[in-house]
């Protein structure tokens, strides 16, 4: 038995990785692979829709709100969102939380001026801003829901009244209930907590585009993507179908409210486990910590090695803290279930006792 707490790639429903796998070998008893088929054919036009209209439900985003699957991956948004919202002369909002929204702000620097609204640079990442500095003339306020690697999460989201709120929410996408119609842009790679890499959700409310005053490179604008449906050319047909299928499994699960609940208790579990345990050391405060990638680490470095084998024989698969900032790092993504966690608490629990 694995289990599965890689980052992303990260770890997927098994029902979706066996019709994935089916699909590829015959699409819908077809006797063709979905990777043979036009995607302007009805059987691919069919799964665009359902994946289209999957999100729209398990959202619950109004008319203004349309849904793109893009390609080139959360980084591509990086550069598209300014592109597309942030006039010449204009001033764009960022929050500064940590490595991705990092790289959001540089790309945006590229089309014009950027104000960091607020940064938790000084705690190295570890919180998140308290009090935030928005323009009222800002073209929006872009915030990076949860830093995959810093493990922080903003639990209430900042608002501004009047401004036009931006989030890459790559890696808690789905995970947890909010006011989704909010946001007037919300962009994830798909590959963590909705399908496979390859393709992007890109969530757009329709009246904040075309005001930048930019010619915008036809692949670059989001009304061209509006307009063809997500077929403006051809779209990354294995990866949608991922989502497709992974957006009904979270539908059978009862939505997000539902898999929010449980990602409520593995992520309760997985820390109480945590600061019982006097070996490890939790550097993000409790109330920015992430339920989606929890970050600690153990001072003994030589402990460390000796705990991750351990976690390798007990087919533990991804424990290993991102490079820059060591340690662990245990994802709980939505696909993960709760008996892994248990699982990892369990081993955690003899390695202490074990050490006391
Ligand atoms: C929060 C966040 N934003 C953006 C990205 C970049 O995504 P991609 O590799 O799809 O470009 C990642 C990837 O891990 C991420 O975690």
């Amino acid at each position: 038995m694995m289990h599965n707490f890689n980052a992303g790639p990260g770890i997927l429903p098994r029902e979706v990785v066996q019709q994935a796998s089916e699909a590829v070998l015959d699409f819908n008893g077809m006797g063709l692979s979905l990777l043979e088929i036009g995607h302007r054919t009805e059987p691919f036009i069919n799964v665009m829709e359902e994946a289209r209209t999957l999100v729209r439900e398990l959202m619950q985003l109004d008319a203004d709100h349309e849904v793109l699957f893009l390609h080139g991956g959360a980084t591509t948004q990086f550069m598209q969102v300014p592109m597309n919202l942030l006039p010449q002369n204009g001033v764009a909002a960022y929050t500064e939380t940590g490595t991705w929204a990092n790289k959001a702000i540089k790309e945006a620097r590229l089309f014009g001026h950027v104000e960091v609204a607020g940064s938790s640079r000084e705690t190295n990442y570890t919180t998140m801003p308290e009090e935030l500095q928005v323009s009222p003339t800002a073209a929006y306020l872009h915030i990076t829901t949860n830093e995959t690697i810093a493990g922080t999460q903003w639990q209430q989201i900042p608002y501004t009244e009047g401004v036009p709120l931006v989030a890459d929410m790559s890696s808690d996408i789905l995970s947890r209930v909010l006011d989704f119609n909010r946001f007037d842009l919300i962009y994830a790679g798909a590959q963590k907590n909705m399908g496979a890499a390859g393709v992007n959700l890109v969530v757009v409310n329709k009246n904040c585009l075309g005001q930048s005053g930019r010619t915008i490179p036809s692949m670059m604008d989001y009304r061209n993507h509006i307009a063809e449906g997500s077929m403006l050319n051809t779209p990354p047909v294995f990866a949608v179908y991922v989502v497709l299928l992974t957006l009904r499994w979270l539908k059978a699960q009862g939505g997000v409210a539902a898999i929010e609940r449980i990602n409520n208790q593995k992520a309760q579990l997985l820390y109480e486990t945590l600061e019982q345990s006097p070996l490890f050391h939790l550097p993000v405060a409790v109330p920015y910590r992430s339920k989606m990638n929890a970050v600690f680490t153990m001072p003994d470095a030589a402990l460390e090695q000796e705990f991750l084998k351990r976690c390798k024989e007990n087919g533990m698969y991804g424990v290993k803290g991102h490079r820059s900032v060591g340690g662990f790092r245990i994802s709980l993504y939505n696909a993960l279930p709760l008996s892994s966690v248990e699982a990892f608490v369990e081993l955690l629990r003899y390695f202490t006792q074990k050490q006391g």
